[in-house]
């Protein structure tokens, strides 16, 4: 594996301070291999997508999320299920992201997914959601390992960490992944 200054943007789909999703991803960088980094993006400042707005040039905080995406060697997103696929507000985010379609930044983009949430089926119908938003903005989303978090309050402290070990195996298990497809798709 050559994870060499290897850079990850996390994204959750959740705002709440407690969130299983964003504690996943506060899991997965403290598991990540030494020569990579995970820094989080916040979704909360990303206003609703309107053509209006953006016909007038993106606002900051989108400008933010793209030059973070732009930066990024891939892409880790986390996303809790919400009425059988992915909350709004990552939706929103995404959206904003795959503007103008030529060129966008999330085209070609290497990109893993994980998600928790407290049913018994761990996001599994959000992440084809998610795949299918994906398949639309051309981004390069890893097939395997699925990371599904079922039964969250299970696998979580009250402060929304991670404490389950084999949860943080899979986790650890989905980034090393993430730079292996990463560096494949760099390097052929
Ligand atoms: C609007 C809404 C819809 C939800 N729909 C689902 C669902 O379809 N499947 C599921 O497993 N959990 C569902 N849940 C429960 C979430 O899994 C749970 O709230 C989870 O903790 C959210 O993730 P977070 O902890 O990162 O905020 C829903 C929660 C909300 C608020």
């Amino acid at each position: 594996m050559n994870g060499q200054g290897f850079r990850i943007l996390g994204i959750a789909g959740s705002l709440r301070a407690h969130s299983y999703n964003r504690g996943l991803l506060r899991a997965a960088a403290e598991l990540a291999p030494d020569d990579a980094r995970i820094e989080t993006f916040d979704l909360a400042p990303i206003p609703p997508y309107n053509a209006d707005v953006e016909a007038q040039g993106d606002p900051e905080p989108v400008r933010e999320l793209k030059s973070k995406i732009h930066a990024a060697d891939a892409l880790l997103i986390a996303t809790p299920e919400y009425n059988y696929s992915i909350p709004g507000v990552l939706k929103n985010a995404i959206d904003w992201a795959s503007r103008p379609p030529e060129g966008a930044v999330l085209r070609h983009k290497p990109v893993a997914m994980m998600g928790a949430s407290t049913g018994n089926f761990g996001t599994a119908r959000a992440q084809l959601a998610l795949r299918q938003a994906f398949q639309f903005t051309k981004s390069f989303a890893m097939l395997e390992p699925e990371v599904y978090v079922f039964r969250a309050r299970e696998r979580f402290d009250a402060e929304g960490n991670l404490t389950d070990e084999d949860t943080r195996d899979r986790v650890r298990a989905l980034l090393e992944a993430l730079i292996i497809w990463t560096n494949k798709l760099k390097n052929g």
